[in-house]
């Protein structure tokens, strides 16, 4: 399927799995573009070292293009950006929108520039920038999320910008696929589905909370890190909603420091990131040090396999989900359901 995503990107479909933290790594990032779609490096839980040896280990697995995805406000981007560069990697996503002179760096390289919003504004901010697509993501969506609604959002910045528009937030079949092209999307963004295939490296035992839990199973909590975060309801969840605030804050140190030496940073590099994080988002000191929280919480799931001391990160799409097929079955079933319905769509006139 030709798209203005898979001409940008040059994909064979218009399907990208989005950098989730402790998730997106090499296996599944290649399994992906192996697939034929795009897949995305999660690299804020990774040193810079880790990264450029992720993006190698990718490249040898396929030849396929992929991309990294890195937070706009860490202290050390320009030193990613450096690393994207200098590996030959073809797309840059962001979670938030990057600085200028990032996208300008990228772009003048010849890397494709898509950061990830959740509000029409960012993404006409992103696009005034020279951004060259935009991944923007409904309330449904996993990890941090806005609130609005991927029917409302997704028109709403399609109306609002000229350039390619990705959906994201609740997608998981062919159905989906067809009905963001017809809102006037470029293709969809998954980060759920992808999660929950054979071809990701997430412990069985957290799949299985995935397949068994029903669409309201999954919430969305400020207690993990004070920012709204939607996820599965667990045992940890309510124990940190019940928990006060002066709790999270000594919690919040703990993982700080466990994270820091996770991501090879020194404490200077965090106080300065903290900084970038208060003016860049306007948060006060106390949701600087809760946002570290994150990271460890999620790697205790998706890494260790912990259930009960672990963030299960999730989209409600989880609900809707029941098998864990590989990412190139799951390619072929989701380009063959869009055929299916942009078919019955048109009585079986070819869609150009
Ligand atoms: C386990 C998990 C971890 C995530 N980590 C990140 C991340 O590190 N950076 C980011 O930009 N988005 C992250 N997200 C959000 C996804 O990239 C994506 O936008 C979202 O999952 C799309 O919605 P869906 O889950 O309904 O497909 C994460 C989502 C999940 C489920």
């Amino acid at each position: 399927m030709d798209t203005p995503l898979t001409r940008l990107v040059g994909v064979r479909h218009p399907i990208v799995q989005t950098g989730m933290g402790w998730v997106a790594g090499p296996r599944l990032v290649s399994a992906v573009a192996n697939a034929g779609a795009l897949g995305i490096l999660a690299s804020a839980t990774m040193s810079p070292q880790e990264l450029r040896s992720a993006v190698r280990e990718v490249a040898a697995r396929t030849d396929a293009p992929f991309g990294v995805n890195l937070r706009a406000d860490a202290g050390d981007a320009a030193e990613r950006v450096r690393i994207i560069v200098e590996e030959g990697v073809r797309v840059a996503s962001f979670a938030l929108a990057p600085r200028r002179e990032l996208i300008d760096r990228l772009k003048d390289a010849g890397v494709v520039v898509i950061p990830s919003v959740g509000a029409r504004r960012h993404a006409e901010k992103v696009a005034g920038w020279g951004a060259d697509a935009v991944v923007v993501q409904g309330a449904e969506g996993g990890g941090h999320t806005g609130q609005v609604a991927t029917t409302v959002l997704l028109p709403q910045v399609v109306d609002a910008v000229d350039i390619p528009v990705v959906a994201a937030g609740g997608f998981h079949d062919g159905r989906g696929l067809a009905a963001a092209l017809a809102y006037g999307a470029a293709g969809i963004a998954m980060g759920t589905r992808f999660l929950l295939t054979s071809d990701s490296t997430v412990p069985d035992a957290v799949k299985a909370r995935y397949l068994a839990a029903t669409v309201t199973d999954v919430t969305v909590t400020t207690a993990v890190d004070g920012l709204p975060h939607r996820m599965l309801r667990s045992e940890l969840v309510d124990s940190l909603e019940r928990s006060g605030r002066t709790a999270a804050l000594l919690r919040a140190v703990r993982h700080a420091a466990a994270f820091r030496r996770l991501a090879g940073l020194s404490w200077p590099r965090m106080v300065r990131d903290g900084l970038a994080m208060r003016h860049g988002k306007g948060l006060t000191w106390s949701q600087v040090l809760l946002a570290a929280t994150t990271p460890m919480l999620l790697k205790a799931s998706m890494v260790d396999g912990r259930t009960d001391t672990g963030v299960m990160a999730s989209g409600q799409v989880a609900g809707v989900i029941e098998d864990l097929p590989s990412c190139a079955e799951l390619v072929d079933r989701i380009m063959a359901g869009a055929a299916q319905t942009l078919d019955r769509l048109t009585g079986g006139r070819t869609v150009g």
